[in-house]
Parts: C-alpha cells; sequence; structure tokens
C-alpha cells in the first residue's frame, strides 16, 4: 500500500472518529435498509458491535505501514464471523453500504482518491477475513 493511501485513510479516518456513533448508526441503518436478510445476523442491541468495530478499524488503520502483526488477528476475526453466519458475498454487500456512508459523512471531502484508498484497504481486510473463515475448519483440527 503507497504511503499517500496511508496518509488518506488516516485523515479521513480522523475525521470520522469524533462522530463516530453517529456515523456507525448511519451505517446500520443503511445496511439493514438496503440488505433486510443481514439483520438476524445480529443481536437487538448494536452498541457493543459499534464499539468493537470501531476498535477493529483504528487498529487496521494504525497498523497500515505494517500490517503483519494484525493479520492472524483478521483471520480469527473472520473465522468468527463465518460462525455468525457471515458469507463471502456479505462482505460485497458491507464495503457498498460503508463507502456509502463516509461518502455522506465526509461530503467533498470524500474525493474519488479518498474512495479507491478505502476501498483498497476495506479488499484487503476482507480477503484476510474471508481466508480466516476459509481455513477456520484446519485450525479447529
Ligand atoms: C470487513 C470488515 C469487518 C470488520 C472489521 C468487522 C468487525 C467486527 C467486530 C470487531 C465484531 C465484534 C465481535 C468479534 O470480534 O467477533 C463484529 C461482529 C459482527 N459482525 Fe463484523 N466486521 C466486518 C465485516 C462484517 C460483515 C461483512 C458482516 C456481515 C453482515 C458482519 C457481521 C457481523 C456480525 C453478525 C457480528 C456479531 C454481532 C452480534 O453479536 O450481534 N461483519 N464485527
Amino acid at each position: 500500500m503507497s504511503p499517500e493511501t496511508v496518509v488518506l485513510i488516516r485523515q479521513s479516518w480522523s475525521q470520522v472518529m469524533p462522530r463516530r456513533k453517529q456515523v456507525c448508526g448511519d451505517f446500520y441503518r443503511r445496511l439493514f435498509a438496503t440488505y433486510p436478510e443481514l439483520r438476524p445476523l445480529f443481536q437487538d442491541d448494536l452498541a457493543r458491535q459499534t464499539d468493537l468495530f470501531v476498535t477493529m478499524v483504528n487498529t487496521v488503520v494504525s497498523a497500515l505501514d505494517n500490517p503483519g502483526p494484525v493479520l492472524p488477528l483478521l483471520e480469527t476475526l473472520g473465522a468468527r464471523h463465518a460462525a455468525y453466519g457471515v458469507s463471502d458475498d456479505d462482505y460485497d454487500k458491507f464495503e457498498a453500504v460503508l463507502l456509502d456512508t463516509l461518502a455522506a459523512s465526509l461530503g467533498e471531502t470524500f474525493t474519488p482518491t479518498v474512495r479507491a484508498a478505502w476501498s483498497e484497504v476495506y479488499g484487503r481486510l476482507a480477503d484476510r477475513m474471508r481466508r480466516g473463515a476459509a481455513n477456520r475448519c484446519v485450525h479447529r483440527r
């Protein structure tokens, strides 16, 4: 990942952080409005889930220039997601809604370049989680 991408992600994430509760609320509203079939995978109360999601994105954003130590963490996260009932395709639904939510929150600072940077980071994150999901039976042996 280029240093420019890392800078763009860190800048835009720092704009989101002070408003994270509102942005995450908007994200889940959009996700469940667009893909109602995903709602039953989650518990009724999304507050704890939201905090954990933000903490995980913080970890990933901090580690962008040295991702090695975080990769095993993402694989076990992906394995847990498979156990929650999350499929490979669900990651694409999540991405589309996440990018739209960031665009709505960040307005004109969410330029096509910033969007592409988030798409790259999300793609890597999701690939690693999917890999963890695919390998989870192997880990259990
Ligand atoms: C790729 C980015 C994603 C990240 C960083 C992420 C992060 C997290 C974290 C940190 C948790 C807390 C529980 C745990 O650590 O196991 C969680 C739970 C969960 N996530 Fe994700 N997630 C992602 C993608 C998805 C996708 C694509 C779905 C599909 C709809 C999803 C559905 C869920 C569900 C159903 C739970 C359990 C919630 C509950 O117990 O109510 N996540 N996620």
